[in-house]
């Protein structure tokens, strides 16, 4: 499959064509989703969560994400890679923005970054765009602000939290965004937003009518253990029941010593009885 760019993902959207997104972390699951043939992928701070194991996305930093970035790009060379910017990367200032964006660009060998927010971060995404890099914006629930506004919850409500979210929209296209993330709004403001902006819009718990959809590997797979599922999550594979079965067996396997067998020993280079007889006596 020829890897996609910002040219032929814009064309997907011109053709009706949905575009399929999902988070990836590793090397590992990055050859997964890419022999799959997932279109885009999403190096989500996320990660914070489902790799690391915090709270919440705050504490990633730029390090960690080009360390996981890089895997990425090395597990899924093909695929569009696009990298999420972290909590402080780009809020400070515009130029802070641009060299982070462009450290993240340089260091990993992905193709776009992504940064929550509308119209407070309309400066640096057109920084951003301007010295040549792609960006995805992320509207809606924007993780990152979860301090601020109290919480994950739905965003968009009513006439008026719909017009501040198709304000935000139309400033991060204005800005130069080629994809938008929409994350918690009512589907039929996902559609208005996926018909009135030319951005290629990226679902995430905002209903049917958006260009493509992303989900959080992990939550698709259903690889946690506490059983717990967002209402728009849907789960497309049993990867945390599978892991666990195949551990389960292979610990009862050591356990029992039914493991290794012959089968998996390497006999061909088993010492003689001589050999063996004068080694006992040596030591
Ligand atoms: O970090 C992430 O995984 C994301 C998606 C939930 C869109 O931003």
């Amino acid at each position: 499959m020829a890897k996609e760019t910002v040219l032929t993902l814009m064309a997907k959207k011109e053709a009706g064509e949905k575009i399929s997104q999902m988070t990836c972390y590793d090397y590992t699951m990055a050859r997964l989703e890419a022999a799959a043939g997932i279109e885009t992928i999403l190096v989500g701070d996320s990660l914070g969560m489902t790799m690391q194991g915090y709270e919440n996305t705050l504490p990633v930093s730029m390090e960690e994400m080009i360390v996981y970035g890089r895997s990425v790009v090395r597990g899924a060379p093909d695929c569009f890679v696009i990298m999420d910017m972290p909590f402080m990367s780009y809020q400070v200032s515009v130029e802070q923005a641009v060299a982070n964006a462009g450290r993240l660009i340089k260091e990993t060998g992905a193709n776009a970054v992504k940064l929550e927010g509308g119209a407070a971060v309309k400066a640096q995404i057109k920084a951003i765009v301007d010295s040549g890099i792609p960006v995805c914006a992320h509207i809606g629930k924007t993780p990152q602000s979860a301090n601020a506004v109290g919480g994950f919850k739905l965003q968009g409500k009513g006439e008026d939290g719909a017009r501040r979210v198709l304000q935000d929209a139309f400033d991060v296209q204005e800005a130069g965004a080629f994809m938008c993330v929409l994350e918690c709004l009512p589907s039929s403001l996902a559609k208005l937003i996926s018909e009135k902006t030319q951005m290629i819009t990226i679902g995430i718990g905002a209903g049917p009518h958006c260009d493509g959809q992303v989900l959080v590997a992990q939550d698709a797979l259903a690889m946690g253990v506490d059983g717990f599922r967002p209402k728009f999550v849907k789960h497309f594979g049993q990867v945390g029941e599978a892991v666990q079965a195949g551990v389960k067996s292979y610990i009862n396997e050591v356990k029992e010593n039914t493991y290794p067998s012959l089968e998996y020993t390497y006999a061909k280079s088993d010492l003689t009885p001589d050999v063996v007889a004068k080694l006992d006596a040596e030591f």
